[in-house]
Order: C-alpha cells, then structure tokens, then sequence
C-alpha cells in the first residue's frame, strides 16, 4: 500500500498505525500520531479504495451502509501490509496500536474484530460498528480507545456503544471519551487520547 514511515527515537513506545477518514491521505494522522507519542515510530497507509476520487480503505454502498465483502478484503489487505511493513522496516510487529479517524477507525475495528493478533491496541476516534455478526476472536488485555461526540450525525451514540459492547464482549478493556461535538476530532479529544496512551505505555 502506498504509505509513509517515520522511525521513532523511542525503542519501547508503541509502533502507531495511522488510518485516515474518507477523503485524506497518509499525511494526515502523522501530527496527530506524533501528538499522541512523541518518540512512536509511524507507519501510514493510504487506503486504496477511491470513492469519487476520495480515498478510503474500503467500499461503501451508501453513507453509513458498507460493503461487507469489500471490507473483509480490504481488512486481510492491510493485515498483510501490516506484516510486510514490519519486516520492511525491521518493526516489533507486536507493537502495533492502531489510531484512526472515522473511516480509518472502521477498519482499525475490523482489524480487531478478525484477529486478535493483528493489533496490540487501538484509538478509534469516532468509529461505528464495521461489521455484524462475525464471532469475535478473545480480545482480552487489548486496550481500546473510543472517542466519540454526542452530537455525531455519522456515529450515533447507539453505534458507538453497541461498538463499544462488541468489544468488551470479546474481553477487549475499552475506554470510551464523549465530547460534546459531532463527528469532527477535537483538540481535547486527541488529548484524552494522549492521556490514555501515556497510561498504558
Ligand atoms: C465510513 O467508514 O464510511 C465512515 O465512518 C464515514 C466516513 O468515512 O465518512
């Protein structure tokens, strides 16, 4: 996949994975990643699904209606990215956390809810429910931030604690952060989000 690496000066800092939302690019999460652990090596990819030039890291039917088999694919795919970019860049591939926004946080629950090996944890900033009714692998001990807005059009409240439920019920130990806001990223959500890292680091 078509990414950017940046190396960290920090040998036990997690490795971070940065999945951006519809419409961006790997530049995008790289201030955000570094925010979040300032010595983290960063690995970036750029989906490769193109939604009316905007890219994504998987199809979707309609806004919040997703094309289940695209994104079991697409999941598969950057499992294996995940796996090849780690002996490309001599990377503990079991140091892997996940941030991503909105469509990059989709996948990054994807990635979860298919193997439990494929993370060691992730923030999912303003994430929904990828999939339903797929038999969740034994998540437990793997840490997950939910940054979600009250007034989000895109991920209801609904959805997020169905999510969050999913999660939990697989033994995932998940944190979910409300902020009044809608779907956007705010500056004191990706600072909840640091905060939440630095704990578990
Ligand atoms: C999606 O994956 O479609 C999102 O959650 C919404 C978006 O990316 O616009």
């Amino acid at each position: 996949m078509k990414h950017l690496y940046e190396a960290g000066d920090d040998p036990q800092a997690p490795i971070l994975v940065a999945l951006h939302g519809t419409g961006g690019t790997e530049r995008d999460l790289i201030p955000l990643a570094r925010r979040l652990s300032s010595g983290s090596a960063i690995l970036s990819p750029r989906g490769n699904v193109l939604e009316r030039g905007m890219p994504r890291f998987f199809r979707r039917l309609a806004e919040g209606v997703f094309d289940e088999e695209d994104l079991v694919l697409r999941t598969r795919e950057l499992h294996a990215f995940l796996n090849e970019a780690a002996a490309q860049y001599g990377l503990d591939r079991s140091r892997m956390v996940a941030v991503g926004y909105s469509n990059g946080a989709n996948i990054a629950a994807s990635l979860l809810m298919h193997d439990r090996a494929a993370l060691r944890g992730a923030i999912l900033h303003h994430p929904m429910v990828p999939l339903r009714g797929l038999a969740l692998p034994d998540l437990s001990g793997i840490p997950v931030f939910i940054g979600a807005g009250t007034n989000d059009p895109i991920a209801s409240r609904a959805e997020t604690e169905e999510l969050a439920g999913l999660l939990r019920g697989a033994g995932a130990e998940v944190t979910v952060h409300w902020e009044d806001a809608g779907h956007q990223l705010t500056t004191s959500e990706a600072e909840a989000a640091a905060a939440w890292l630095a704990e578990r680091s």
